[in-house]
């Protein structure tokens, strides 16, 4: 059985980077599989999963992966960082009926490690495994992995903390929550009832296909082993910005992560205390990211989109259309409907939350060029100056072309998909 074989290593895997930082409540947690529920034979719920891994996990083979092998079923990534408008990008997905969206739910991983009270300094590499396991259950429609690092803990598989749970249609829809008029973010969380895993679950297998969404992998070789893995079918939409844009959206919306740049902005003196490395890692997943996509490596074949968000900005119905057709989903008109009215500034937007997806497009995608001082551009050309040749982000090197607005930084380049 190649598939319980399969299982086994990977989960195997799992508990010897667990032993790592035992000190982890929540990983210790995760120790005790639970991986119950889907099924008659599944009667695995609290064993020590390291010293009866194997057996275990083959007990609940015949029902692992139901969801996986379904027909013709896609598991789609939106692949970004934080303010490069994933958010807007996630909505051509969440807004169609036959998709079983989420909204960051690598969030609560990410937070349970960041919290940890234990000293252990967990690294990315960790960081990235626990990722993709969570992925992977989750594109399985196993939400009960999810369930160990949800704080406070799910009493009776229920919890009513879950990250931006109104930002997912499916999470605030029938049989989840009674239909609302119109979904809203806070409606949602107001009028919903504690979110059920068991019934997550069973919901999630309903839908024809899964999208994901995150700005917490940091880049696209990161999900070598989720691409490679031939149930999955993985469908990699890989979200880039303008990094300046990425920088002055960051320095209104973090304003403690960002503080010295809107300081060094705002006084035009860069202070002492400014961190670069924010900014070089962004700049150095972005390029390695990218590089990689460009070098169609075997495991990406049939699995790669790149998507710039100007490009989007300025023609939201094409591009969406162009990634239903990449993916190998049929277009629709409601999800067109909803792209029309959110980009359309002379509209009453139908949603408004913090990270607004709703606004008029094309108009903003170049707005930073008002909002950051020639002297931080520069620095951050310098940063990232591979990047912006790689993307077709052109420089500058004076006021007048910075602010004028007759000229796009963005030059026309085509990303084919990698098909
Ligand atoms: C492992 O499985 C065996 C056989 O079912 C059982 O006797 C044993 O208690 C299990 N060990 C643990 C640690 O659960
Ligand atoms: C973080 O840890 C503290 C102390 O252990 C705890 O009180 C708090 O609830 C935790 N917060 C989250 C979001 O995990
Ligand atoms: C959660 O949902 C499952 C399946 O729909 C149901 O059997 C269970 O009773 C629910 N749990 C609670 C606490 O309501
Ligand atoms: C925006 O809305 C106005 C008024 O409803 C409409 O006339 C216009 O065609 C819309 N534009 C787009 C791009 O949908
Ligand atoms: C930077 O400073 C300028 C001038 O004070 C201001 O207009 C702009 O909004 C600031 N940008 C950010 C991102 O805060
Ligand atoms: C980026 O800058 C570095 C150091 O100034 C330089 O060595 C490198 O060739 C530049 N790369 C590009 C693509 O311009
Ligand atoms: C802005 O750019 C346009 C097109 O390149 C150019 O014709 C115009 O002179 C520029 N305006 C200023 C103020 O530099």
């Amino acid at each position: 059985m190649m598939e319980c074989t399969w299982k086994a290593v990977l989960l195997l895997v799992f508990a010897s980077l667990g032993i790592q930082y035992t000190a982890i409540k929540s990983l210790r947690m995760a120790y005790k599989a639970p991986c119950m529920g889907m099924g008659v034979q599944n009667q695995c719920l609290q064993r020590d999963i390291k010293n009866n891994a194997s057996r275990l996990l083959c007990e609940g083979t015949n029902n692992l992966h139901a969801s996986l092998q379904q027909h013709n079923r896609k598991h789609i990534i939106i692949l970004s960082m934080t303010r490069s408008g994933s958010s807007f990008l996630g909505q051509f997905f969440n807004q169609n009926p036959d998709i079983f969206y989420l909204y960051e739910p690598l969030y609560h991983v990410q937070r349970t490690f960041a919290n940890s009270s234990s000293r252990v300094q967990v690294d990315r590499r960790a960081f990235v495994g626990a990722y993709r396991d969570l992925l992977q259950n989750l594109y399985d429609c196993d939400f009960y992995f999810l369930e160990n690092y949800i704080w406070p803990a799910p009493k009776d598989h229920e919890t009513s903390v879950f990250f931006r749970r109104g930002a997912s249609n499916a999470l605030c829809s029938p049989p989840l929550c009674d239909q609302l008029q119109k979904i809203e973010e806070h409606v949602c969380s107001r009028k919903c009832p504690p979110l059920n895993f068991t019934a997550v679950s069973k919901s999630c297998r309903t839908y024809k296909h899964m999208a994901i969404k995150t700005v917490r992998i940091p880049e696209v070789n990161d999900l070598k082993t989720l691409a490679e893995d031939p149930r999955l079918n993985l469908k990699i939409i890989h979200l880039v910005r303008d990094p300046r844009g990425i920088l002055a959206s960051r320095i209104s919306t973090f304003v403690d992560l960002y503080r010295s740049w809107k300081i060094w902005n705002s006084s035009g003196r860069r202070p002492y205390s400014l961190d670069l490395t924010q900014i070089t890692t962004m700049c150095t997943d972005l390029a390695s990211s990218v590089q990689t996509g460009f070098m169609r490596p075997s495991w990406l074949k049939g699995k790669y989109m790149l998507v710039r968000y100007e490009d989007i900005a300025n023609d939201p119905v094409k591009k969406a259309k162009e990634m239903y057709d990449f993916v190998g989903l049929e277009w629709r008109k409601d999800v067109q409907r909803w792209i029309e009215q959110n980009t359309n500034g002379s509209v009453t937007p139908t949603a408004n939350f913090k990270f607004s997806t709703s606004r008029n497009s094309a108009e903003t995608s170049e707005n930073w060029r008002l909002h950051l001082r020639l002297d931080i551009v520069r620095k951050l050309q310098d940063l990232c100056n591979g990047t912006f040749s790689l993307l077709g982000y052109k420089m500058v090197d004076s006021v007048a072309t910075l602010k004028n607005s007759s000229t796009s930084l963005v030059e026309p380049r085509t990303f084919l998909a990698f098909t």
